[in-house]
């Protein structure tokens, strides 16, 4: 690991203390122009005792604005200490999760995967009508039928199509005929670049796409094409728990990642993180936007940079080995659900790396859902699928309740 340790609680707080000091103190600073300031002192009150040993709320009530992108090109000079944590919470993401290259990756902390999908495919159309001079009805996203409804968002506000690339019901992997049929149908309907939106961690089943299956279909057909991968889910587990992966920096195929820290990392909301290879972000720059300092080639605008800081505490707090355990007592827990599935015959989708467990709609019945919070893949009357994220408050005594109970239901069921 080149940058990604495990810091005691004192040199973060060390740490978060220089940043803070090298951001605008509006105490201290006249500064008549920025429409921003620090938390209102009449609810948040920066004197209280307990700031003292809470840097992250010392943050907060500093309320830092890392508006723009600091890995690329300048950034707003009043909060430059934290944007420098941004900058190494991206660089440490890039390099040491996702085996990218030392500064070969630019990124920021997004308001979550939906942003941070749309980003992606933003610049990717972007890039190709001006670097390819595609029209905008050339260019359509790829993605399978399990991918997040965001990818229906991107197309919807991009203007462009969306082309749904089935799966196998029962191994949620890419039917490879049906990749080729859809590619040719597009191709037939003008299409002649993709932004293939990628699953790492599929949002019902956790499943995994290969990146380099479409790279080859798209190759064999002629087109150009970029890879985004949807890490919002699996993001944080996938590239450890499976060694063989190959969704990252490391794949030449894949030119951006999508993580969101709000999910597995257990980061407050607003900390999605969007990663791509440098060369890119200037396709979204907004010339428009001449008042910010620095250049405004991010979706969001004002964005909390406490976000940024929470992202990098947490990281830093369990350090690699740290992680590692963490995912590894999930993944148990997940196995240890799943053999108990099995011993009662009942079936389920899960990829071996991942702590989504999608059991079939047939094995549950519907009260069940409701009382043991499964969610389904469809809110309408006929789910196929409900599935289990064994999160870290998802305990084995809860699985151990939930698959009894569902013992009993079926013994009653068969014994009327
Ligand atoms: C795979 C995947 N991508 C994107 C998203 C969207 O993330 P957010 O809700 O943070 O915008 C989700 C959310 O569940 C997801 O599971």
């Amino acid at each position: 690991m080149k940058y990604w340790k495990k810091l005691a609680a004192k040199d973060l707080d060390e740490r978060i203390s220089l940043a803070l000091g090298e951001n605008i103190d509006y105490k201290q600073k006249i500064s008549l122009g920025l429409p921003a300031s620090r938390l209102d002192p009449k609810v948040f009150h920066d004197d209280a005792a307990f700031l003292k040993d809470t840097p992250l709320l010392r943050c907060y009530v500093q309320n830092p604005n890392h508006i723009g992108c600091h890995t690329f090109g300048n950034s707003e000079s009043y909060f430059r200490g934290t944007q420098e944590i941004e900058r190494e919470t991206i660089e440490l993401l890039s390099v040491d999760l996702l085996k990218a290259e030392e500064n070969s990756c630019d990124g920021y902390i997004a308001a979550g995967g939906t942003e941070a999908n749309i980003q992606a495919a933003w610049i990717y159309r972007n890039y190709f009508i001006e670097n390819h001079n595609a029209q905008n009805n050339e260019i359509a996203l790829l993605a399978s039928t399990d991918t997040h409804y965001s990818v229906a968002k991107a197309a919807n506000l991009l203007g462009m199509q969306w082309y749904a690339v089935p799966v196998a019901d029962d191994t949620r992997t890419i039917i490879t005929a049906e990749l080729n049929r859809v590619i040719n149908h597009a191709r037939e309907e003008g299409i002649k670049y993709f932004i293939v939106i990628a699953n790492m961690g599929s949002t019902i089943f956790g499943s995994i796409d290969d990146p380099d299956l479409y790279a080859r279909y798209l190759e064999q057909n002629g087109v150009v094409f970029r890879i985004h991968a949807d890490g919002a889910f699996g993001g944080f587990i996938y590239p450890i728990s499976n060694r063989e992966s190959n969704v990252h920096f490391g794949n030449p195929n894949i030119s951006s990642i999508t993580l969101d820290a709000h999910k597995m990392l257990q980061a407050p909301y607003g900390t999605g993180i969007f990663m791509i290879r440098k060369g890119y972000m200037q396709y979204v720059l907004t010339k428009e936007a001449q008042y910010v300092s620095g250049m405004d080639i991010t979706l969001s605008g004002s964005r909390s940079g406490t976000n940024a800081v929470a992202v990098w505490m947490i990281l830093q707090t369990y350090g690699p080995y740290g992680w590692l355990e963490k995912i590894n007592k999930l993944l148990y827990r997940t196995a240890w659900c799943c053999d108990e599935l099995d011993k009662a015959g009942i079936k389920y989708y899960r990829d071996p790396h991942m702590n989504i467990i999608a059991i079939s709609a047939k094995h549950i019945p519907p009260e069940h859902a409701i009382k043991y919070g499964l969610v389904p893949d469809t809110h309408d009357n006929s789910p196929s699928w409900y599935k289990i994220v064994v999160m870290d408050h998802v305990e084995m005594e809860h699985l151990d309740v939930f698959i009894s109970s569902l013992r009993e239901t079926r013994e009653e069921a068969v014994t009327g």
